[in-house]
């Protein structure tokens, strides 16, 4: 089996970004913090768990995508390196690995090194033909992808885009389109606008799992940083922004309250009510993902949706 893990962070630089993001956030107003933070091993957990969930339509549809087209994508890109951005579990991408016949490297790049390892030693196990570059790094800084054949064919999917802000999916789909030579593609997946309530729903689920995913990023601030936040003081909120065209998650304070974090010498009061903004989940309309690739210099040449219409997935390449 061949598993090669390259971590282009080093060790300490995730833990002075983490300082870094936490001081800028938790002085702004309104407060936020940038969602990769939710991601250590057991934010992993819970995401694949809210993958699961019957309000989490999103895994579902875009699943159904890579079953029924995989054959379709593989033929349009006859790729043999793909490269996976914020890979998580791997698992849906396994219909498109096993269709992309000349398929000689896969490197999965995410932040969550429990979750690449996970995906990558199963797969290097299963697969002793593909060589595996797993990549511990920030997608949204430039990446430095190892040598492997070409041509190649990057995928971002899970809807993830959506949760970068639009001057941030500017930024990345450019840098994106810098990775792309002649014969190149960008298989990108997008969560579709439809009826609020089940968008809300999918982002506030009955059994808690989701607030408990939300939460999560305030158990990595106690450890990291020695905070004391109360997870029970927080409400999990999912909100649509309709002129956004975005769902918005937030963790509401209970209670006036004071809350300190020694590792960043900060002592940080919350109002009763006062929101703590996590993350964004942008939905999309077909126009919008055309618009947004072609101002980066990228063609979109197929759209595929599931048969509901609620997900897309499209290929694009440099023009
Ligand atoms: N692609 C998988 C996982 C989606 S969840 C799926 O579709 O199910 C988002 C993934 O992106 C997580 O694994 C998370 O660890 C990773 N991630 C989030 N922000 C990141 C960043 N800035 N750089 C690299 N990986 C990131
Ligand atoms: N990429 C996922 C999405 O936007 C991430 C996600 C799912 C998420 N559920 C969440 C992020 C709940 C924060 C809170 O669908």
């Amino acid at each position: 089996m061949s598993l090669h893990v390259t971590r282009t962070l080093p060790e300490d630089a995730t833990g002075a970004a983490l300082r870094a993001d936490v001081v800028d956030g938790l002085t702004r107003t309104p407060k936020s913090l940038p969602p990769k933070w939710f991601y250590d091993t057991r934010g992993s957990e819970l995401f694949e768990l809210i993958t699961d969930l019957p309000e989490y339509y999103p895994t579902r549809a875009e699943r159904e995508i890579l079953r029924d087209r995989s054959g379709e994508i593989a033929a349009a890109s006859s790729a043999r390196t793909l490269v996976e951005l914020g890979s998580g579990s791997s698992e849906k991408t396994r219909h498109l690995i096993d269709a992309l016949t000349s398929l000689e490297a896969y490197v999965p790049v995410d932040v969550s090194e429990s979750a690449l390892l996970g995906a990558g030693q199963a797969l290097a196990a299963e697969r002793p033909d593909l060589a595996v570059h797993a990549l511990i790094a920030d997608f949204t800084a430039p990446l430095e992808l190892p040598d492997t054949p070409g041509p190649r064919l990057v995928a971002f999917l899970g809807g993830t885009i959506g949760n970068l802000l639009p001057e941030e999916r500017a930024e990345f789909l450019s840098a994106v389109r810098g990775l792309l030579a002649p014969g190149d593609a960008l298989l990108l997946g997008t969560d579709l606008v439809k009826d609020e309530r089940v968008l809300r729903l999918a982002y506030d689920d009955v059994a808690g799992i989701t607030a408990a995913f939300n939460k999560n990023v305030l158990s990595v601030l106690d450890r990291e940083l020695g905070a004391d936040f109360d997870l029970d003081a927080f409400d999990h909120v999912a909100v649509w922004d309709a002129r956004h065209e975005w769902i918005e998650m937030r963790l509401r304070s209970r209670t006036a309250q004071t809350v300190k974090l020694p590792g960043v010498n900060m002592v940080v009061d919350f109002a009763a009510g006062e929101d703590l903004r996590t993350e964004v989940s942008a939905k999309f309309r077909p126009e919008g993902v055309t618009a947004e690739l072609a101002a980066a210099g990228l063609e979109l040449t197929h759209w595929w949706t599931d048969a509901k219409e609620r997900f897309a997935l499209s290929l694009s390449v440099a023009r």
